[in-house]
């Protein structure tokens, strides 16, 4: 979604700003711009299409500037084109500003402003920010920000310049993330760290309702009464950040491959075997609280609500307490009861998603623990929430999440392990299901080594246009996950299904021209999922199973099969998601599809 870079110092702005903006390529966008003030007057050049264009757009300028804002944009109000793309300026050209986030109640400003004769040149919601700017501007533009920030309704992180303040950068944030990075005199801000990460490993992170003022050799952060604070500096770790595609063809395969090692990563340094525990002391903290709850509601969206669909099964199997689990768009809309007894799971691999952040704040306010899984370190749901667990899994840079899904299925497992032994998991139990959880990346590597043979039999479905996954229990949101990797990355139909629920409806939809894939591990759904596939085949319907039952009566009613390693039913979706992963992988490359950028999506959501 969109990104901001901002950079002020002492070298030349745009190669960096530049630079930045390639850097968060991988959230999506569909265009892009920047502004530098250059012999007192502003410059602003914008396009539609990749941030390479611009960086065309810029060579012949000669611009000699050493302070800018740039941004990447996701249209939300105006469709993509150089007019909407940021930044925005006002009237008269002196203050322009990038903007990530949704102003709700820009209609009602922008048509008061345009009664006191401002003039509008684009549709979106962010032109009004620079106006209100403009129009609160007496002879301070801190005064005149902070006066204009206080009328907005809704999300932001921006970044403002103005033609008399040369060397000076003003950066707000309220519910859109933005963090500012600190090098040798020179300042930088940032939506996403990781277009920081040449540049320098020190980071503030802004909380809302906050404002830093960027100079070449100083910066200051106020809060909203003019008061100075004292933030803390926070030193990533580069491994957080490394974009590097390492020779794969693209950062989806490359991520795939990743998983025997993000696994690792995710239970690395928190299993005790021995007293068949898991040790998260991100949780330590909330322990007396934790141990007291009486009900769990998972909230997230798309991979991680997949990801919370199975932690229902995994929470069940392993706790006493009682689940729920909801999209955090809807979670909003709902009366329910939350109170101290009660835990609110937040599970978002950017840290970062407006829906999902929506979903706490209201569990917050309802008095409800916050407890979050995140894989982007010191993002808003990690500041919000009252404890949790990091996936350490790496940057995701594919939209497309695979190896932060596998990763969040290890880590529920181990918070649910966490709380289970305090209830009625056993020692045994416990030592069994962490001896299995460390074998799982050996058996990863297992599928992966068959990536050629996954890839032969993708390439046979790739003509198809629809398609129907099914699973049962802890495969049904296998079944989801799955469908949703091939849909969002090749375009093409996809449903994921519980299997009993077939026959209620999406049988009507099977014929030689739908193929199933049906998730068949030998556990207690098998003879269930045989059945299913057998009324798929006699209304002529092509089947592919994923299965670690290599024998005659799963391949006998069978068109293809992919065996996976057998392991724990609780453990198995971690393996069986992985041939999935690979099936709409090479689906979408043989179709030519953008599968590190698939249309329309973007990596970071944080508009609602
Ligand atoms: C799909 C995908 C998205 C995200 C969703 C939530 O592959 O990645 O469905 O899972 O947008 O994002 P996070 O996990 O960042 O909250």
């Amino acid at each position: 979604m969109c990104g901001i870079i901002s950079y002020c110092g002492n070298r030349q702005a745009i190669p960096i700003l530049i630079d930045g903006l390639k850097r968060l390529e991988y959230r999506g966008y569909d265009s892009a711009g920047l502004s530098t003030v250059d012999k007192n007057k502003m410059v602003t050049i914008k396009t539609v299409g990749k941030v390479s264009q611009l960086e065309n757009k810029t060579a012949g300028t000669r611009i000699n500037s050493s302070f800018g804002i740039a941004h990447t944009r996701w249209a939300t109000h105006g469709k993509p084109s150089e007019t909407n793309a940021h930044p925005q300026t006002d009237c008269h050209n002196k203050i322009s500003i990038v903007h990530n986030g949704i102003i709700e109640n820009y209609l009602e400003l922008k048509e008061e402003l345009q009664n006191k004769g401002h003039q509008f040149k684009s549709q979106t919601d962010t032109e009004v920010i620079a106006h209100l700017i403009e129009d609160n501007y007496e002879n301070d533009l801190e005064v005149a920000i902070i006066k204009s920030v206080e009328r907005l309704v809704g999300t932001f992180g921006i970044a403002v310049i103005h033609t008399d303040y040369k060397h000076q950068i003003f950066i707000v944030k309220r519910g859109s993330p933005i963090i500012i990075g600190i090098g040798d005199n020179e300042f930088f801000a940032a939506s996403d760290s990781n277009a920081l990460a040449p540049y320098t490993h020190k980071m503030v992170y802004l909380s809302d309702d906050e404002i830093a003022v960027l100079n070449s050799n100083r910066f200051y952060i106020k809060n909203m009464k003019n008061e100075i604070l004292e933030k803390k500096i926070e030193i990533l770790d580069e491994d957080e950040y490394k974009m590097d595609k390492k020779g794969y063809e693209h950062y989806m395969l490359k991520e795939i491959f990743e998983q025997p090692e993000s696994i690792k990563n995710a239970f690395r340094g928190r299993i005790i075997l021995n007293e068949g525990v898991s040790k998260l002391g991100g949780l330590e903290p909330v322990l007396g609280r934790l141990k007291n709850i009486k009900k769990l509601i998972i909230v997230s969206c798309g991979t991680s609500y997949h990801a919370g669909l199975l932690g229902r099964y995994i929470f069940e199997t392993l706790t006493e307490l009682d689940i729920e689990i909801e999209l955090a768009s809807e979670f909003r809309y709902r009366r329910l009861k939350l109170n101290e007894d009660v835990a609110v799971l937040a599970i978002s691999q950017s840290g970062e998603t407006a829906d999902t952040l929506a979903a706490i704040k209201e569990a917050k306010r309802k008095g409800a623990l916050l407890l979050g899984i995140v894989n982007a370190v010191g993002t808003s749901i990690a500041q919000i929430t009252d404890a949790g667990v990091y996936n350490h899994a790496g940057p995701e840079i594919g939209v497309a999440s695979t190896k932060i899904y596998t990763s969040q299925l290890v880590i529920i497992t181990l918070i649910a392990l966490f709380i289970g032994r305090y209830q009625t998991v056993s020692f045994i139990e416990g030592s069994e299901l962490l001896t299995a959880l460390k074998k799982l990346p050996d058996q990863i590597k297992d599928i992966l080594k068959n990536a050629k043979q996954i890839e032969k039999i993708a390439l046979r479905y790739a003509h198809f246009k629809n398609f129907l996954y099914i699973g049962r229990l802890y495969n049904y949101p296998t079944a989801m996950e799955g469908a949703l990797k091939l849909k969002e990355i090749s375009y093409a139909h996809a449903e994921g299904y519980p299997a009993g629920e077939m026959k209620h409806g999406p049988i009507s939809l099977i014929d030689e021209n739908f193929p199933t894939i049906a998730i068949v591990p030998k556990d207690s759904t098998y003879d269930k999922m045989i059945n299913n596939i057998q009324e798929i085949r006699a209304r002529s319907g092509r089947i592919l199973s994923i299965t670690n039952d290599g024998e005659d009566k799963i391949k006998n009613i069978s068109d293809d099969l992919i065996l996976v390693p057998q392991t724990l039913s609780i453990l198995q979706p971690i393996l069986n998601i992985i041939p999935l992963q690979l099936f709409a992988y090479y689906i979408a490359k043989e179709k030519g599809c953008d599968v590190d950028k698939p249309r329309n999506l973007a990596k970071s959501v944080t508009v609602e």
